[in-house]
C-alpha cells in the first residue's frame, strides 16, 4: 500500500471514530411530510456515526427542518436559529447548524451568506449527500445543496421512527407537486410530482407491521395523483410492468394486514375518484376518514386560487363520499382573506362549511409567499383586520361543527387503536376511531398498540369520552 494511501486509511479511519461519538439534534416543522422526511435524514445520519439526542445542549450538529408555507411558520423557524445561534456562541463553538427542507429551497445561500445565521442548507432533494456536506463543514466550509431532482424518492431508505409511540408511523409515497395553486410555495420548495415504488411501499408497511406498527399513514401532497408506470396522460409507460395507481396502492397497503390501519394524506378534490371511495369502502382496515382541503367555497375565488375546481364539483364529491361510505368523516382546510376577495365569496365558504359539516378543519389566513402566481398576479388586498374578522367567523362555524359533529357519536360505539396515555392523566388512555376523532378513556389493563370496542359517554367540541365495552 502507498503511503499516500496508508495516510488516506488514517483520515478515514480517525474521521470513523470520531463520527461515532457525534450527536444529532433533529427539529422538524410543517407537514406530515416534513416529519417523514427527518426520519429518513435520520436514518441516512444514523449509518454515517450520527445517534439523534433529544437534548439540543449536547449536540455536535443541530438540523432543523423547516417549512415556508406561510410567513409565520418562517418567522417561528428563524427565532429558533436565533436561539440556537446563541447556544453556539455561548456553550458550543464547534457545533453545527444546519437547515433543511422548504425554508432551505426557498431562501437558498441567503441564510448562509448574508445572515450568517446557518453552516449548511440542505433542500429535500439533497438528504443523500448530508454527510459529505457535514463533513465539508468539519473541514471548516460552509456547504449548500439545493438542488431539486426529478426523481429522487429515497424509496429504499428504511426510516428511523422518530415517534416514540410505536402504533402509528408515516409512509411517503410520493414527493413534490405540479398543481400551482396560485397561493402556494410547495411546487418551489419541492419541486416535480414524482411515485414511489409501490413494492418498497408494502414492503415498508409490512415492516412496520412487524415491529409492532398498527396503523400507517400514506403521504403525498396529492395522493389521488400517484402512479407507478403510468404517464401523465395515462398511457402504460413499459408494458411488461405492473401499472399501479392510487387506489390498487391503497388496497395492497390493505392487504398487508387486516390489523393494520390504513389512512392517507392529502386527497385533491379536482382528482379523487370513485374508483378509490370503493377501495376505502371495501376494507375495514382503511379508515373511514378523509382530508379533502375546500380553500373556499366560492367558485371565483378557487379559479383565482388555480385549484382546478368548482363549488358544485367539490360538492359533486363531497356527495360521492357520503354515497359510497356513509360513515366517513372528512376534514378540509380553509383560507380565508385570499386576494380580492370579497364579503359574499367569503360568505360562500361559511355556507359551504355548513353544507358540508365538517367533521375537523384547518383554518389560516392568507399569507402571501414570493414566486407564487397569486404574488405575481394578484394584490394582497384584503385588509389584515379583514382577514382576521373573516378567519374568526370560520372558526366559529367549525367550532359549532365539531360540536355536531361529536354530539351525533354520544351513545355510540367505535373500535378504538389505542395509541397511548392521555396528556391529561396516567390514568387514561386515548386512542382514534376509524374518523380519525380521538377518544380518550378510562385505562383498566389495556395495553397501547391494541383494539378496544369504547361507548361514547361524553363530549367537548375536540374530544370524544368514553369507556370500554369489550376488549
Ligand atoms: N397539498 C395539500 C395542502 C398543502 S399545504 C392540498 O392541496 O390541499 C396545507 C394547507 O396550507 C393548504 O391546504 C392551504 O389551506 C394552506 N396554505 C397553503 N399556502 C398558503 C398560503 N400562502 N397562505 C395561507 N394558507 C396557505
Ligand atoms: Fe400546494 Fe396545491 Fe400542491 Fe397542495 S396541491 S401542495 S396546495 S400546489
Ligand atoms: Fe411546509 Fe414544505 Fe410541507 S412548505 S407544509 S414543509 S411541503
Amino acid at each position: 500500500m502507498l503511503e499516500e494511501e496508508r495516510q488516506g486509511e488514517a483520515t478515514l479511519l480517525k474521521r470513523e471514530s470520531t463520527k461515532k461519538s457525534r450527536k444529532l439534534y433533529l427539529e422538524s416543522y410543517g407537514c406530515a411530510m416534513n416529519f417523514a422526511d427527518s426520519e429518513i435524514v435520520a436514518s441516512i445520519m444514523k449509518e454515517n456515526g450520527f445517534e439523534t439526542t433529544g437534548n439540543s445542549e449536547e449536540a455536535d450538529l443541530i438540523l432543523i427542518n423547516t417549512c415556508s408555507i406561510r410567513d409565520k411558520a418562517e418567522q417561528r423557524i428563524r427565532k429558533r436559529l436565533m436561539q440556537f445561534n446563541t447556544l453556539k456562541k455561548k456553550k458550543r463553538s464547534n457545533m453545527m447548524i444546519g437547515i433543511l427542507g422548504c425554508m432551505a429551497e426557498r431562501l437558498k445561500e441567503q441564510l448562509l451568506e448574508e445572515e450568517k445565521l446557518v453552516d449548511l442548507v440542505v433542500g429535500p432533494d439533497a438528504y443523500r449527500e448530508l454527510p459529505s456536506l457535514v463533513e465539508e463543514v468539519t473541514d471548516g466550509r460552509k456547504a449548500v445543496n439545493v438542488l431539486l431532482s426529478r426523481e429522487e424518492t429515497y424509496a429504499e431508505i428504511n426510516p428511523v421512527r422518530l415517534d416514540t409511540s410505536g402504533v402509528t408511523a408515516f409512509i411517503s409515497i410520493m414527493r413534490g407537486c405540479d398543481n400551482m395553486c396560485s397561493f402556494c410555495v410547495v411546487p418551489f420548495t419541492r419541486g416535480r410530482e414524482r411515485s414511489r415504488d409501490p413494492e418498497t411501499i408494502v414492503h415498508e408497511a409490512k415492516y412496520l407491521f412487524e415491529q409492532g406498527y398498527r396503523e400507517v399513514t400514506l403521504l403525498g401532497q396529492n395522493v389521488d395523483s400517484y402512479r407507478w408506470n403510468i404517464s401523465k396522460k395515462g398511457e402504460i409507460l413499459d408494458p411488461e410492468k405492473e401499472t399501479v395507481n392510487f387506489a390498487q396502492l391503497m388496497e395492497k397497503v390493505a392487504l398487508v394486514n387486516p390489523e393494520l390501519r390504513i389512512r392517507f394524506s392529502t386527497s385533491h378534490p379536482k382528482d379523487m375518484t370513485d374508483d378509490v371511495l370503493h377501495i376505502m369502502a371495501k376494507y375495514e382496515n382503511i379508515c373511514k376518514y378523509i382530508h379533502l382541503p375546500v380553500q373556499s367555497g366560492n367558485t371565483d375565488v378557487l379559479k383565482r386560487m388555480n385549484r382546478g375546481y368548482t363549488r358544485e364539483w367539490y360538492m359533486n364529491r363531497i356527495d360521492a363520499i357520503r354515497r359510497i361510505m356513509p360513515t366517513a368523516a372528512i376534514s378540509t382546510d380553509i383560507i380565508a382573506g385570499f386576494c380580492n376577495e370579497t364579503d359574499e365569496e367569503h360568505a360562500e365558504t361559511l355556507s359551504i362549511m355548513k353544507e358540508v359539516v365538517y367533521e375537523f378543519a384547518y383554518m389560516y389566513k392568507y399569507s402571501e409567499r414570493p414566486k407564487t402566481l397569486a404574488e405575481r398576479k394578484f394584490e394582497d388586498d384584503v385588509p389584515e383586520a379583514v382577514k382576521q374578522k373573516r378567519l374568526e367567523e370560520i372558526i366559529a362555524i367549525q367550532h359549532e361543527n365539531s360540536f355536531v359533529r361529536n354530539k351525533a357519536s354520544l351513545g355510540k360505539t367505535f373500535k378504538v387503536l389505542v395509541e397511548g396515555f392521555s396528556k391529561k392523566s396516567d390514568q387514561m388512555l386515548f386512542g382514534r376511531n376509524s374518523q380519525n376523532a380521538v377518544i380518550v378513556f378510562d385505562r383498566g389493563d389495556i395495553q397501547p398498540k391494541t383494539y378496544v370496542d369504547v361507548r361514547i359517554n361524553e363530549c367537548t367540541s375536540a374530544t370524544l369520552i368514553g369507556e370500554v365495552v369489550n376488549q
